[in-house]
């Protein structure tokens, strides 16, 4: 591969989640110090990614996208330079069709999307700074674009520009298998499902649901090449674009950010940091799971057990260890456990050290790892051979060609 970004899941803040279309260049910025004042950035937060319904109706004369004059008034070279400022990256949202999601779907104003414009609008966005490009597939068919084709001209676009753009796509494309083996030599990350919402357990949208569709997807993810369930819902209120969804309970919310941490995930917050309740602010600081996340091995956890409503989940760590998640979707609290055996540890005479990723506390076992497990929770363990880790460490093969 020759990705310079991307080389564990990308990790940042995005507005779509609570505030949908309703942004500005005042709220990019508020968000950008809130990450730094909250402890995010330092804890790998790093980039600030605008979303849809930045783009003003209309192009420059000479056919360049520009920002929405009311609401970006200082367009978004000088937002991207304040960012930089503050030791955060910027993102920023396109389409390959001739409309953005929001302006075939909501009623947003314009033509934005980069048709004919590909190599003007990679170009555009270098030249503004731009570090994460969002590259969001709605009906671009209705234009005679080709969907494999148009992200690989924007892969090739960003490219000739020279500078390092994390490049996330939502192909859309129904998380078929093959289509999403075929990403992972276009894009940084691509999107396996459709949006996700604050609620635990709804149609398609709920975190279980999500996670559900996951299964069967970690050989494609890899450093440099992530599978995406989409960004965190940890900490977003119902209001606005989320009025009609509950929001998580603190216990889901941890279990949202623990699986999504299982998957190697790419952890975009989708919070407002402003206004973030404790918890949540603890939820996304939590340096023991952001590094099971960011495990520089890459590998994506997988489903080790499924019990209808318990299931357990192992993630292969390059040191050794294994994570191993028991999540419970039942409405009740349940007993649950799993062997060392059954996550992939090698047989270890002296014992496994398990380390609660919530608790930050350690215990011994000698190869049984149980809790009991509160209703829509998951508890998150990260489990070491005592006895000459390195020796015991998977065989998986690195996948670092891309
Ligand atoms: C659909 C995507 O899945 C969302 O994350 C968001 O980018 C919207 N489009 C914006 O219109």
């Amino acid at each position: 591969s020759t990705d310079t970004v991307g080389a564990t899941p990308p990790m940042g803040w995005n507005s779509w989640n609570q505030f949908g279309c309703d942004i500005s260049d005042q709220v990019v910025r508020e968000e950008a110090r809130a990450l730094v004042s909250t402890g995010l950035r330092d804890a790998g937060y790093g980039y600030v990614d605008i979303d849809d319904c930045w783009q003003a109706p209309e192009r420059t004369v000479d056919g360049a996208l520009q920002a929405d004059p009311t609401r970006f008034p200082h367009g978004i070279k000088p937002l991207a330079d304040y960012v930089h400022s503050l030791g955060l990256k910027l993102g920023i949202y396109g389409n390959p069709g001739a409309r953005s999601c929001a302006q075939r779907n909501r009623g947003y104003p314009g033509m934005s999307g980069s048709l004919g414009h590909v190599q003007q609008d990679a170009d555009t966005f270098a030249s503004w700074g731009v570090d994460y490009l969002k590259y969001d597939w709605c009906g671009a068919d209705e234009y005679g674009v080709d969907r494999t084709t148009a992200f690989a001209q924007m892969r090739d676009a960003l490219h000739a520009t020279g500078r390092d753009i994390v490049y996330s796509i939502n192909p859309s494309d129904g998380n078929a298998l093959g289509a999403t083996g075929y990403w992972d030599d276009v894009a940084t990350m691509w999107r396996t499902t459709g949006d996700i919402k604050p609620v635990w357990d709804q149609g398609a949208a709920g975190v279980v649901n999500i996670l559900d569709r996951q299964v069967g997807l970690a050989p494609f993810a890899g450093p440099g090449h992530w599978n995406d369930p989409d960004m965190l819902e940890v900490g977003v209120v119902p209001g606005g674009y989320t009025a009609s969804y509950p929001g998580l309970t603190d216990t889901e919310a941890r279990a949202h950010f623990g699986m999504w941490a299982m998957l190697a995930a790419p952890l975009i917050a989708g919070a407002d940091i402003r206004h973030l309740d404790a918890t949540s602010r603890d939820v996304l600081a939590n340096r023991e799971v952001i590094a099971i996340d960011q495990d520089p091995a890459g590998i994506e956890g997988t489903k080790v057990r499924d019990d209808g409503d318990r299931e357990v989940w192992a993630k292969q760590l390059a040191d050794g260890s294994v994570a191993v998640a028991l999540l419970n979707r039942s409405a009740t609290s349940q007993p649950m456990s799993t062997t060392a055996a059954e996550v992939g540890l090698a047989a270890d005479t002296t014992g496994y050290r398990v380390r609660d990723l919530w608790e930050h506390d350690s215990t011994e076992t000698a190869g049984v790892v149980a809790a009991n497990v509160p209703a829509h929770g998951a508890a998150l363990y990260r489990v070491t051979p005592i006895d000459n880790p390195a020796q015991d460490a998977p065989h998986t093969a690195l996948r670092l060609d891309g």
